[in-house]
């Protein structure tokens, strides 16, 4: 399907996000738990860590009219509400793989186009090839760097920037980790991996891509959320000197 045409990704992909004994394949069909940015909305507070990557993006990517954005794993379109005002002049796509997300970005974003697609499947290549891509908090999901990287650099074509925000261990150690409550019988969650940036170096070098990391520091501590321990916050270091 050619650029521009209409809608190159999927909108009736089938969703039980809860009913799967099978933990691996949550991912193909998305978490619960992200249903929770349908309530959140949008804020017109300015979120902090947008800012942070849309001033990056801008720096090596100014806006400009026929300029085309994309935003992997959308969910209700925030970020992309907030990247139009550094990209008034570009046109704005999203993908995520929940339909009941797409729909919600669609009512709260009516400047972008929103699609359900997989960020796996070489079919988000259809999308492109886009000037930036983003993902936010997104690749700890997936077990498998490439499977993500593959699909993520197709759609970007040779010159396109990409833009990957979220856990790096800069230690050269893959963790992958699942969670899910005390108590519960309900599959594990994938979502909090953190590839080391030793292995995001690799895999971008064989690929003749290079790679720049710059560490996020929130502007304002996030405090822990006693109804939320899912959610993260900031921890203070503090360091115990010994008695002169
Ligand atoms: C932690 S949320 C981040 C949402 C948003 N990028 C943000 O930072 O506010 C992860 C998002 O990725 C979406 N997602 C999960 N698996 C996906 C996949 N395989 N392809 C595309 N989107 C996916 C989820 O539905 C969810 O909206």
């Amino acid at each position: 399907m050619s650029r521009g045409s209409s809608r190159p990704l999927t909108r009736s992909r089938p969703e039980d996000v809860s009913s799967d004994p099978k933990p691996e394949s949550l991912v193909a069909r998305g978490r619960e738990i992200d249903l929770r940015h349908v309530e959140r909305g949008l804020s017109e507070v300015p979120d902090d860590r947008f800012t942070f990557i849309l001033s990056h993006a801008t720096k090596l990517v100014p806006d400009r009219p026929g300029l085309r954005i994309a935003d992997i794993g959308c969910a209700a379109g925030a970020f992309l509400f907030q990247a139009r005002v550094s990209y008034p002049s570009a046109a704005l796509f999203g993908v995520d793989i929940l339909s009941a997300l797409v729909d919600a970005a669609e009512q709260l974003v009516p400047h972008a186009r929103f699609f359900v697609g997989d960020a796996r499947s070489p079919e988000l290549a259809r999308l492109g090839p886009v000037d930036v891509g983003f993902m936010v908090t997104v690749h700890s999901l997936f077990d498998d760097v490439d499977e993500w990287l593959d699909p993520f650099l197709s759609l970007l074509g040779h010159g396109g920037h990409g833009f990957v925000f979220g856990l790096f261990n800069p230690h050269p150690i893959d963790v992958l980790v699942k969670v899910r409550r005390s108590g519960s019988e309900a599959p594990f969650d994938p979502g909090w991996n953190m590839v080391s940036k030793d292995t995001m170096r690799r895999h971008l070098g064989v690929r003749g891509r290079q790679v720049v990391f710059d560490d996020y520091r929130p502007g304002t501590p996030k405090l822990p959320d006693p109804h939320d321990p899912l959610r993260s916050w900031t921890e203070a270091l503090m360091t115990v000197l010994p008695l002169a």
